[in-house]
């Protein structure tokens, strides 16, 4: 399982020297405003995917008297990941013990879904957070994904460059090149098509609980004609591409809408509604990659859990709604890490409270307390 058991943050942000044993379910982080919660669940995400959901910049994370920030996290039997991040954008990434070119392995070790005030944007935002919200669902279940999208950005920003600059043989460049998106596009199109086909029962039966009464259909447009095969739009709209100097269809322009009761979710439900429905869509895709792994047995060294980083989530919701996420997570058993300014701002039940890692965080120090 990964599980977070113990963790060290030390130089990121104002957070110095913590380090905690954490429980395999709810970890409770309360302190007032400015004490450094967020933080902690952002040094997380930092080492799970090497960027913050916060910024694309690495200086601010460091703390401000610092060149360098470390994140560590043993996760038992998964093995131990370690991160130094220097301001210089020198990294160190290790895994049990070996240095990583890259995050692929870690972020596959340590799934992380994130539930914030930001959390909106999955529904409000661009197209763009929403495939990759797809995407890493895609990437746990089919490890090879990853490569696949990333030989198709770049073919894509070949085909681009090649449509803005007609020449002689333009053509025949592009045929090549259309033959080899073709293949990738239709195969990362199959694998999304294949993903939100069984999502989406998994979000009904949650959605069941957090928004009842409510019709909800996940309607996923694959960027382009999908009666059609991506090889004959390529073909077809070529013209169009050259005219607009730019791959018009694909899976990079693919998206999802959520239509409730036949209407689009944004323009229906309130925000405490639309918080409910992000919570919902998170743990649903948390829960598909965990169950697809077991069958799969993808990660190959038991079973694969999701870690849920979950910042305040007292703002926008009511206290009943605040106790249904909470009682479908505790039922999950999934490791979460929650923060509040008052940890009876979570309304906790007295039994969770008991089993739960308690921790107060004050000026960037972080002490557990029973
Ligand atoms: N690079 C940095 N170096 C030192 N301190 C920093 C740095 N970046 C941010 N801080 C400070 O870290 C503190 C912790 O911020 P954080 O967002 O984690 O607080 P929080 O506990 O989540 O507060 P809130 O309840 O308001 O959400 C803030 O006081 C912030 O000003
Ligand atoms: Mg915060």
């Amino acid at each position: 399982m990964a599980v977070i058991q113990r963790l060290m943050v030390d130089r990121f942000r104002n957070l110095e020297a913590v380090d905690l044993a954490l429980s395999p379910g709810f970890n409770l982080f309360s302190g007032v405003n400015g004490s450094g919660k967020t933080s902690l669940l952002e040094a997380i995400h930092v080492l799970s995917v090497g960027r913050s959901f916060r910024t694309h910049k690495i200086d601010p994370l460091v703390n401000r008297s610092q060149r360098d920030f470390l994140v560590f996290a043993d996760l038992g039997k998964q093995g131990r990941i370690g991160l130094l991040k220097s301001r210089t954008g020198k990294n160190e990434l290790k895994y049990d013990g070996e240095q990583q070119r890259n995050w692929q392995t870690v972020a596959a070790t340590l799934p992380l879904q994130v539930l914030n005030t930001e959390s909106f944007q999955l529904l409000e935002g661009s197209g763009k957070l929403r495939r990759r919200f797809l995407d890493w669902a895609v990437f746990h279940v089919e490890h090879s994904y990853l490569e696949d999208w990333r030989a198709y950005r770049r073919g894509i920003a070949h085909r681009n460059s090649l449509l803005k600059n007609v020449s002689t043989g333009l053509h025949a460049q592009l045929d090549a090149w259309d033959v080899e998106l073709a293949g990738l596009g239709q195969s990362i199109h199959e694998s999304r098509k294949t993903i939100i086909e069984s999502f989406s029962s998994l979000l009904e039966a949650l959605l069941k609980e957090l928004l009842p009464g409510r019709e909800v259909v996940v309607e996923y447009k694959a960027g382009w004609d999908s009666d059609h095969e991506f090889a004959t739009v390529l073909r077809e709209q070529r013209a169009r591409d050259i005219k607009y100097g730019m791959t018009l269809n694909g899976p990079h322009r693919a998206d999802f809408v959520i239509k409730i009761n036949g209407v689009i979710a944004t323009e229906l439900l309130s925000r405490g509604q639309l918080k409910m429905l992000v919570c919902a869509l998170k743990i649903a895709m948390g829960r598909f990659v965990e169950r697809s792994a077991a069958d799969a047995n993808v990660a190959g060294r038991g079973d694969y859990q999701c870690t849920y980083l979950i910042d305040d989530l007292a703002s926008e919701l009511d206290r009943p709604n605040r106790n249904r996420v909470l009682a479908i997570l505790a039922d999950s058993g999934a490791q979460c890490l929650l923060t509040a300014v008052e940890a009876k701002d979570l309304d906790l039940d007295a039994l969770i409270v008991e089993r739960s890692g308690k921790f107060h965080v004050e000026h960037g120090k972080i002490q557990s307390y029973q």
